[in-house]
């Protein structure tokens, strides 16, 4: 019929993660036999005490009918009690935590509480692509803040353009950083809010991989002195119990800044199913059986493979945090070469950097959703790879 799709449509790329799945079930159909180190979604299943007491919820008819609004008070009690035993915070059950679908469409959806038309966000690149998104469907304008190697991959505030951030309203972050692997120390979180008072801005902090730390712990950034009212802060199920599939998630923070994002969700979706935040409270309460071997799991497979990357002589650092390899370039190629080579010459699925905004040319992201013993043979098939 050759509808145009919408000007806001438009300004988008195709879905990242959609496009490479297609390269990767292609070379599959053509028999290869593909390591899969692309999209960030666990390979080990969800722990079988989850999914007990989902099935256990979904017997229940009481789980059957529309969760609306904010949820089950359970879920948000259950919410409540970890964070202030994981962050030392204590966040109001009714009025600072909103449970959401994953992490990605709250992500999504939260400018249209806050951005007019015409405003701006500042966001990081290279950077999970929803932020870019999710402004430009509120009809805002993105104005990149860089992560360099330089800065440790932090953006450099100092060198915002004033002139942008006084046409901002909103500011994202994501620590632990996806694709780069950085932890927040607290001084850039302190910078960061010091940073959001002066213009007047709402922290956007993206926090899925908070509980996959190698060194240290993750800091929300609700710790921080000055950030509770400006700041909201969105944690998923999906990397921390192996929950990808089953989207959920919650944002925490300041209870202006959920109020509007549960007017958004509101108008736009019916809740999560109740067996669903049922289940995810009982992740809640096994958190300190079940998060730890994990992420002894993924320490091992980053040694494993970045330890390989280093002996061939690539230039890796590994991930303090996430499981996320942030691997620079070989010389004369760019991100989509690369990512073409390893995908055509050894059947290595990655994500070209430049995926990520233009800031992240010049690199590639590996994730260790794979066994160790498949990261090693990619690590051999990269070998006989001539650069
Ligand atoms: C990633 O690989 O960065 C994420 O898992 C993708 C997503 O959540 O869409």
């Amino acid at each position: 019929m050759g509808f145009e799709v919408s000007r806001r449509l438009s300004q988008l790329p195709p879905y990242l993660f959609a496009e490479i799945d297609k390269k990767k079930k292609a070379a599959m159909a053509a028999g290869k036999d593909v390591i899969n180190l692309g999209i960030g979604d666990p390979d080990t299943p969800t722990p079988g005490v989850i999914i007990e007491a989902l099935a256990e919820a979904a017997r229940d008819p009481a789980t059957h009918q529309y969760a609306l609004d904010n949820g089950d008070p359970a879920f948000r009690s259950a919410i409540s009690e970890w964070f202030a035993r994981r962050y030392g915070v204590k966040l109001d059950h009714e009025s600072e935590i909103y449970p959401t679908i994953g992490s990605k469409e709250a992500i999504a959806h939260f400018p249209l509480a806050f951005l007019d038309p015409g405003q701006g966000a500042l966001i990081p690149e290279p950077g999970y692509p929803p932020y870019r998104g999710g402004v430009v469907f509120a009809g805002g304008i993105p104005f990149p803040m860089d992560l360099k190697k330089q800065n440790g991959f932090f953006p450099d505030l100092d060198a915002v353009d004033t002139r942008l951030a006084a046409m901002s309203r909103l500011i994202y972050v994501n620590y632990p950083n996806s694709p780069t692997g950085v932890l927040a120390t607290r001084e850039f979180f302190q910078k960061l809010v010091a940073f959001a008072q002066k213009h007047d801005l709402i922290i956007v902090q993206d926090a899925a991989y908070a509980e996959m730390a190698y060194e240290g712990r993750a800091l929300s950034i609700l710790e921080i002195e000055g950030a509770r009212e400006r700041a909201i802060e969105f944690h998923s199920f999906s990397k921390t119990f192996n929950m990808t599939g089953w989207r959920v998630g919650f944002a925490a923070g300041g209870s202006e800044l959920i109020a509007g994002l549960g007017r958004v969700k509101t108008n736009v979706d019916s809740g999560i199913f109740t067996a669903i935040q049922r289940a995810a409270a009982v992740a809640l309460k096994h958190y300190d059986a079940l998060v730890p071997p994990l992420v002894e799991m993924y320490r091992r497979r980053r040694d494993t493979f970045c330890g390989g990357l280093s002996r061939m002589g690539w230039d890796v650092v590994p991930p303090q945090s996430t499981f996320y390899v942030w691997i620079p370039a070989p010389k004369g190629f760019t991100s989509v070469e690369v990512t073409l080579k390893l995908l055509e010459e050894a059947s290595i699925v990655t994500t070209p950097g430049s995926g990520f905004g233009l800031a992240g040319e010049g690199y590639i992201r590996a994730t260790l959703t794979a066994p160790e013993d498949r990261l090693a043979l990619a690590v051999e098939r990269m070998k006989s790879l001539k650069w």
